[in-house]
């Protein structure tokens, strides 16, 4: 038996002036995404903003439904737009906020399993990392450079083939 460790790098921002101006245009507009939120049963709005390499930005945000498990995260709408509207461009950056109704959401937003495999799926199917940048209302900003830090050890395509 041998006792093994995973290392997650990623760096972390105490204000917004820090970013580059290319980060700092996409945070700006997942949090113009929060405007589309529909959160009535969770009062937890999410913005996702996607850049892609062809210079697009692609916005999304969380869309509730009454019957809980048939809405989408804001991360899934922006990403799964952007790809089936551009299917070859790649995708370079990700960029979430949240906001929450009834207190201030100062922890910086982290995508849910699900998002995470829809970012490691969109990752896989081009050549260069997907950046993740993240923020709360206020506070901190934690950017990572790929999904790989935030699903250690995940499920993948080459997974389904047959070990020869
Ligand atoms: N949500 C997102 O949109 N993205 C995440 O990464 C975490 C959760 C949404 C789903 C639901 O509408 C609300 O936040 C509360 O879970």
């Amino acid at each position: 038996m041998k006792k093994k460790e995973i290392i997650i790098k990623y760096d972390e921002y105490e204000k917004d002036d820090l970013l580059t101006s290319e980060d700092l245009e996409l945070l700006n507009e997942a949090r113009n995404a929060l405007k589309g939120s529909y959160a009535p049963y969770s009062n937890f709005h999410v913005g996702a903003a996607v850049l892609l390499d062809n210079g697009k930005i692609i916005r999304g945000s969380n869309q509730e439904n009454a019957a809980f498990p048939s809405g989408l995260c804001a991360e899934r709408v922006a990403l799964f737009h952007a790809k089936s509207e551009f299917p070859d461009a790649e995708v370079k950056s990700l960029a979430i906020t949240a906001s929450a109704d009834h207190f201030n959401n100062n922890e910086p937003v982290t995508p849910c399993g699900s998002c995470r495999q829809v970012i490691a799926e969109t990752e896989k199917r081009q050549s260069n990392r997907i950046r993740i940048i993240m923020k709360g209302d206020s506070g901190i900003i934690r950017i990572l450079n790929g999904i790989e830090g935030l699903l250690p050890m995940m499920f993948h395509e080459e997974l389904l083939k047959k070990n020869k």
